[in-house]
């Protein structure tokens, strides 16, 4: 029977409320950890969130949960392990949430076992998977399912440890530990993951062992991860024995048996250690409990990228309780205290429950990554803090890093730094990194805009000089080409890939480059991002870096008409020619790797220079037009791009589901016409994100559509690289958030029905009236404030300040 999802009816709720104080309010009740486990056929993970569901604490290291496998891998999409109803291959510590691409991680399992007889092979999954029975049940710091064997299973996370418990039936009890266990790639290709070796040592109280596994690539094509790994079973077993198999996954540059058969276990001789050797064998053990045992089986794992000693260390003083509950209700606690209360908003029964799910789980969501691997840097020792997982700043640049900016200062400082730390030893900040690798960059070195934007609202504690040098050095020096499959021309691990182009020319041209119009726009922004920087740091820079963030204007070209609008984002030659033969603005190929643009077509791109919004409605011919095209691309039907998956059944120009049409409906504040972008922001975030399995469009993207959601209903929106907030229209009457540490900012809505009295007819900030629609961060964002809104259902052009900045403004002697 296929396994339906629900939040968990709380089994544990009376318990957790009777620890709780009134003024630790359990904000975790209204998280539902399953939205985004599904995506439009009911079952299948296929074009949802790609999210990981299991035990985790806020930016935890450990994301405990199951790892899946789908027989039909058309459809199948295991990047967070988790899939509706893929076989259970293993339970393991470590996972990724939201992202696209080949999956990562998936390591450190172990897996319970009712029978070891033939037809099982402990070497190969596919005759020990089980399927699961009933509905899984999972709440904030706890994952239950039952197994078709009967096993039941319980878990829970600390931060760099997970507590599994076992429930068997009568009969037969073993825990398999593959330490060559990954998720795989299941339609195979270049990035698909790779053991590359590991060991594993039963510790003589007949408990505990000990190891490592080591494994490389995923979606990023990263060098080979070490993890080093401590479990221990409450109860010895009767019998545990450490056993190899040769390796026979086909992996380039490392040995394996190729072609040979599914290997058979060999079971140590002396039973107590393997030890992977030049032929990178998987290794593994067996532990058994006598059918006279008790029926449960209690574990705590813990890992650690330095040593099994500091891993045995997080297990022991993390979990230091053998009830699985004491760990559940600490992670609760957790959440609840540094995450959910920093936004606070009405319970009573009165308000609606749906709003209070979306508001908390996307908080959730937005908190599972980047991990914060401060103390557990294998590669080098700089006393900085370690961050990874950012996965990408692509995603998380244009609205999440903002708001960890005002919710979570200390955790964001820690990430910041452990940007520029990584960018001191390695050379490059990264883009995209995990497993402590830098990669894949999509499009622009986007690490310079969190910089700028942690930069211009003050984040305290960063090294600016050191900042500054580490974002010239993505504007100034080509980062060697490693040759990615994903794309032969230039580099994606780290840098500007295009740099060869962008520098002389001025672009990125579509002859030499791929995705020559996405990148043009985003090194862009990146140069922008430098500017606003230099004005403290560098200012003789200044001015080469504004002038550098007009280089989009290279790629307009003012007379392609399509649908009756002219001028757009346009493919242009090394030679300086446009390149217009066949091109249709609203096309992009596939939007892949090699496109004229990626994840999402030059239209759309065309809207996305936040630095200078002056001249981009000058070149679509003035706010009017500027206008009509803004309604057209909210506009059923408008879509001309197939985009797949990735489209959520999107018929609109504007995509919700990706991230560089994050700020578009919000544009509208630039011409003054607020209720308009409240209007389209609304009426995207109702359509598509929604308290279900299938509650977000596409991938979550390590929490970004997330985090866009919150921003939506706060009734505001960041202007990236800017100290600046879009005014939009809150889904709360009262909300007080705890930003900058320990200020409050409260913004209130009078007049407020979330189905029909939503549109803003005046505002206060900290008591006065407010004719823009925009605020700067010192408006409210230091010591804390008041927004009061007037909300009701007329849409009413209430503004007639100046609108929101253009502080990239630079007229460039137009080309055509
Ligand atoms: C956790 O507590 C709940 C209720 O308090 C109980 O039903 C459940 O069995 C407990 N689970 C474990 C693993 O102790
Ligand atoms: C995969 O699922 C699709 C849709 O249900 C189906 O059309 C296709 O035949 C399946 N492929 C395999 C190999 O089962
Ligand atoms: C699973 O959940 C569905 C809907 O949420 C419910 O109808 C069904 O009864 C549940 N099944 C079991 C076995 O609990
Ligand atoms: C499980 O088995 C499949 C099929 O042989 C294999 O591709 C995969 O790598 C194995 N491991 C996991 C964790 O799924
Ligand atoms: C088992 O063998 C390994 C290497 O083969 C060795 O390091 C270890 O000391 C041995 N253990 C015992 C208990 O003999
Ligand atoms: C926000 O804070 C104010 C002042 O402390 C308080 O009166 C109000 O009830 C709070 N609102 C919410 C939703 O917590
Ligand atoms: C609660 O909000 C959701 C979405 O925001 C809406 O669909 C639903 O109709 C609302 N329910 C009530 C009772 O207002
Ligand atoms: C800041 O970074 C610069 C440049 O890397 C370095 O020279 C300086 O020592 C750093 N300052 C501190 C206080 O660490
Ligand atoms: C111009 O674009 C067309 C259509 O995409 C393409 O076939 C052609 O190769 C391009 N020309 C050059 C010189 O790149
Ligand atoms: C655009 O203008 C340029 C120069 O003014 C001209 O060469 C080119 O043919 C025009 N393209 C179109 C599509 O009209
Ligand atoms: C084309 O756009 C202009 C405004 O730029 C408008 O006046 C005209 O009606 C539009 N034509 C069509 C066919 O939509
Ligand atoms: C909280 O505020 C007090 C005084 O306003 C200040 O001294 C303290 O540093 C603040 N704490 C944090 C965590 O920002």
């Amino acid at each position: 029977m296929p396994p339906r999802h629900s939040p968990g009816v709380l089994r544990l709720a009376t318990s957790l409320f009777a620890t709780l104080t009134a003024a630790q309010h359990d904000y975790s009740q209204y998280v539902n950890p399953f939205i985004g486990s599904e995506g439009p056929f009911e079952g299948l993970a296929f074009g949802g969130g790609d999210i990981f569901v299991g035990g985790a604490l806020p930016f935890g290291v450990a994301k405990v949960g199951i790892d899946t496998y789908e027989d039909n891998v058309t459809y199948s999409v295991i990047n967070g392990g988790y899939t509706p109803n893929g076989h259970v291959t293993g339970i393991s510590m470590m996972h990724e949430s939201g992202t696209g691409g080949a999956p990562k991680y998936g390591l450190v399992p172990q897996m319970p076992l009712t029978t070891v007889d033939e037809p099982v092979n402990i070497l190969d999954n596919r005759t020990y998977w089980q399927d699961r029975v009933g509905n899984d049940t999972t709440r904030v710091g706890y994952y239950a399912t039952q197994l078709e064997n009967g096993v039941g299973v319980e878990l829970s996370a600390s931060r760099h440890a997970g507590i599994m418990q076992y429930q068997f039936p009568a009969g037969e009890k073993h825990v398999l530990v593959d330490a060559s266990h990954y998720l795989p790639s299941e339609g195979g290709g270049n990035a698909v993951q790779a053991y590359v070796g590991g060991s594993i040592q039963l510790e003589p109280n007949g408990k505990t062992y000990t190891g490592h596994t080591s494994v490389g690539g995923g979606w990023n094509e990263g060098a080979p991860i070490t993890v080093f790994f401590c479990g221990e079973f409450e109860e010895a077993p009767d019998q545990a024995k450490t056993f190899s198999g040769r390796l026979t996954d086909p992996i380039q540059r490392y040995h394996t048996w190729s072609n040979g058969p599914v290997p058979e276990p060999q079971f140590s001789q002396n039973g107590s250690s393997e030890v992977s050797g030049p032929l990178n064998d998987r290794v593994g053990a067996l532990f058994t409990w006598s059918n006279s045992s008790a029926a449960t089986v209690k574990s705590r794992v813990g890992i650690s990228f330095i040593s099994s000693e500091k891993a045995c260390a997080f297990k022991n003083d993390e979990i230091p309780s053998w009830n699985l509950n004491d760990t559940v209700t600490k992670a609760v606690e957790e959440w609840n205290r540094d995450v959910f209360s920093k936004i606070q908003v009405p319970t009573g029964d009165a308000q609606n429950r749906t709003n209070l799910v979306l508001l908390y789980s996307s908080l959730y969501f937005m908190h599972l990554m980047p991990s914060d691997r401060t103390g557990e840097n294998p590669l080098w020792q700089s006393g900085e803090p370690s961050w990874d997982d950012f996965y990408t700043l692509w995603d998380i640049f244009r609205c999440t890093v903002s708001l960890y900016h005002l919710i979570q200062p200390s955790y964001y400082q820690g990430m910041v730094r452990s940007l520029i730390d990584i960018w001191r030893w390695e050379g490059f900040m990264p883009d995209g990194r995990s497993g402590n690798y830098n990669g894949l960059v999509q499009g622009g070195s986007n690490a310079d805009n969190v910089l700028a934007d942690a930069y211009v609202k003050g984040l305290p504690g960063i090294n600016w000089t050191a900042a500054y040098q580490a974002m010239l050095k993505d504007a100034e020096v080509q980062p060697y080409n490693t040759f990615s499959f994903t794309d032969f021309t230039a580099s994606v691990k780290e840098g500007r890939g295009a740099l060869y182009d962008w520098v002389p020319l001025g672009y990125v041209s579509s002859d030499r480059s791929t995705r020559p119009i996405s990148r043009t726009v985003e090194y862009a922004l990146n140069d922008f991002a430098l500017a606003q920087v230099a004005r403290g740091e560098a200012p003789d820079d200044v001015e080469k870096y504004m002038n550098r963030s007009a280089n989009w204007q290279n790629i307009w070209s003012h007379n392609i008409t399509h649908k009756n609008f002219t001028g757009f984002l346009a493919p242009r030659l090394s030679n300086g020619m446009f390149n217009l033969t066949d091109y249709n603005p609203a096309l992009c190929g596939d939007c892949e790797w090699s496109s004229i643009s990626y994840e999402g077509v030059p239209f759309e791109y065309s809207f996305t220079i936040p630095h200078d919004m002056e001249t981009l409605i000058d070149f679509m011919g003035g706010p009017d037009e500027f206008e009509r095209r803004l309604d057209y691309i909210h506009m059923p039907n408008t879509s001309e791009q197939n985009l797949g998956a990735n489209g959520a059944a999107i018929s609109t120009i504007m995509n919700i589901g990706n991230e560089p049409d994050f700020a578009t409906p919000y544009e509208y504040n630039y011409i003054n016409k607020q209720y308009k972008s409240v209007e389209h922001a609304r009426a995207l975030a109702n359509q598509y994100f929604h308290d279900a399995n299938y509650g977000v469009p596409g991938n979550s993207d390590a929490g970004a559509l997330n985090s866009w959601l919150i921003w939506q209903m706060l009734g505001l929106y960041p202007v990236v690289t800017q100290p600046v907030y879009l005014i939009q229209s809150p889904w709360f009457e009262d909300i007080n958030m705890t930003i900058n540490g320990n200020a409050t900012l409260r913004i209130m809505a009078n007049g407020l029905d979330n189905q029909e009295s939503y549109y803003v007819q005046s505002v206060k900030v900290n008591g006065e009236n407010w004719d823009k629609n925009w605020l700067e961060h010192t408006d409210i964002m230091v010591n804390g404030g008041t927004i009061e809104f007037e909300l009701g259902s007329e849409m009413t052009r209430w503004e007639n300040g100046d609108v929101p900045p253009s502080p990239g403004h630079v007229e460039k002697q137009q080309i055509s």
